[in-house]
């Protein structure tokens, strides 16, 4: 079907100007003035702004982790993420010991088979390397899987020491490919949990008290120099603080090829979250800091020291004892309550892949913190390009996919976690008033979010296939 959406104001990183889109084939055919709308459905944009959908690379549907599994799947996860203005996200398939890394991206595709309703690509997160797995890294770009995932924490389960990150490093930049860590000092937190719970702190500020701010600062500054001396690219997941940012601006000033991200969490909580009787909710790693630090990130968004907002999306129920009802569908899983008590058993990660572009324009961009084409390139231009998947994505240009949102500036809503649709019991955010949200979203051309109407389809969505060599912004 052809589709024109008359009248918009089109933003991309670079630009804010006016024009028509015509929607054909799955992509952009056309934008310009007045474009003629003989045999086309005409959705009337005026007063709106037209976005380039949103891009997550950084979330984790169906993650088995903490003896139980992330409540999101690939279809109540993007089906959640469309409503949030978000088009293609990469979820992280993690290899398993003793697994091959093609395994592990079976497994995932497994996962998103017949459910995804969007455009997905795949990171690979390697927990077990040795020399059989060293040598497959390369087929992988074949696969369509440029980007790989290692992790400084989480000692016992994921974690790997210097020497595996280091090669690993070397291999990627050998095959043009983007390493991403997840930088804290596993030892020493690994040791900070264990005294905390042998002395009997429990309480859920423990959890931040065992991941302190100089772990991750160390962590980053170490997986930093060791990019510098692979030559490869770094790419570091979810930066939280002043101590570990400033890490990755020395490196950058020294002009080694590394760059980061920050999640929308690390933007408004702070330890006195964990205090709260809730504070399980806001326990993930690393953790949320200080208002300094919530102020020094978005500095650094303003700034260009950080490039990327993804949002780590990995939600748990808050009471998995209790079902709740999707889609008319009773759902249960053990969720934060299994922390109960103890907080070194709380399952790690919060929710984020439907409020990120929410949030991130009304605390930011009607704030003046960042301008419209920034948020356009923080959310989606820089995602594209640093993942391989410029300018398909990322971008509205004669071409690009049709993935468009129709964003209502003036539109208001107050967060209520019972109005939205991730699989959860509860939003973090709940009662904000935000001003800015999607009123129409299109995926490749199909109208899949209609105000509040959902018209997706399970299996529509298509796994991305990603480029090698993708720039260092
Ligand atoms: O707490 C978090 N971040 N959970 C998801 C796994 C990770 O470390 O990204
Ligand atoms: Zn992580
Ligand atoms: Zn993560």
């Amino acid at each position: 079907m052809r589709t024109i959406i008359k009248g918009g104001t089109v933003i991309t990183a670079a630009d804010t100007f006016a024009a028509d889109l015509l929607l054909e084939g799955g992509r952009i055919a056309q934008m310009g003035a007045d474009l003629p709308a003989a045999g086309a459905r005409v959705v009337d944009a005026g007063g709106m702004l037209l976005l380039p959908g949103g891009i997550d690379v950084h979330t984790h549907l169906e993650l088995p982790f903490f003896g139980t599994v992330a409540s999101d799947d690939f279809y109540t996860g993007q089906r959640a993420a469309v409503f949030g203005g978000t088009t293609s996200h990469i979820d992280f398939a993690i290899q398993h010991k003793g697994e091959s890394l093609h395994q592990a991206v079976e497994n995932w595709q497994h996962k998103a088979q017949d459910k995804a309703v969007i455009d997905y690509g795949l990171h690979v997160a390697i927990t077990d390397l040795n020399d059989t797995v060293m040598a497959e890294i390369p087929s992988l770009v074949s696969a369509g899987v440029t980007t790989l995932k290692l992790f400084q924490a989480y000692k016992g389960v994921y974690q790997v020491d210097d020497a595996t990150l280091f090669r690993a490093m070397l291999k990627a930049a050998e095959a043009g490919m983007l390493v991403m860590v997840h930088c804290e000092n596993g030892d020493v937190i690994d040791f900070m949990i264990r005294d905390n719970v042998a002395h009997g702190r429990l309480a859920t500020e423990y959890h931040a008290r065992s991941h302190p701010a100089w772990a991750e600062a160390e962590a980053s500054l170490r997986a930093i120099a060791l990019a510098g001396i692979a030559g490869a690219p770094l790419y570091i997941v979810h930066m939280t603080c002043a101590e570990s940012v400033d890490q990755l601006r020395y490196g950058r000033a020294r002009g080694l090829p590394v760059m980061g991200e920050t999640c929308p969490q690390y933007l408004f909580f702070t330890t006195d979250n964990l205090r709260q009787p809730d504070g399980a909710k806001y326990v993930c790693s690393p953790p949320v800091r200080t208002a300094a630090d919530n102020d020094y990130l978005w500095q650094a968004l303003s700034a260009g020291h950080l490039q990327v907002v993804a949002t780590d999306h990995c939600p748990f129920l808050f009471d998995g004892t209790q079902a709740i009802k999707y889609e008319g569908e009773n759902y249960q899983k053990p969720g934060k309550e299994l922390g109960a008590g103890d907080f070194s058993k709380i399952p790690n990660g919060m929710h984020g892949i439907e409020d990120r572009l929410l949030l991130l324009w009304t605390y930011g961009v009607n704030t003046g913190r960042i301008s419209a084409n920034r948020f356009v390139e923080l959310t989606a231009t820089n995602p594209a390009k640093i993942f391989g998947l410029y300018p398909r994505k990322g971008t509205l240009a004669p071409d690009s996919d049709a993935d468009v949102v129709v964003w209502d500036p003036a539109a208001e809503l107050t967060v209520d976690w019972r109005q939205m649709h991730m699989r959860v019991d509860h939003n973090v955010y709940d009662g904000r008033r935000l001003r800015g949200r999607p009123r129409q979203v299109f995926v490749r051309g199909e109208l899949l979010v209609d105000g509040s109407a959902w018209h997706g389809r399970r299996g529509a969505g298509t796994f991305l296939q990603r480029s090698s060599h993708a720039p260092v912004i």
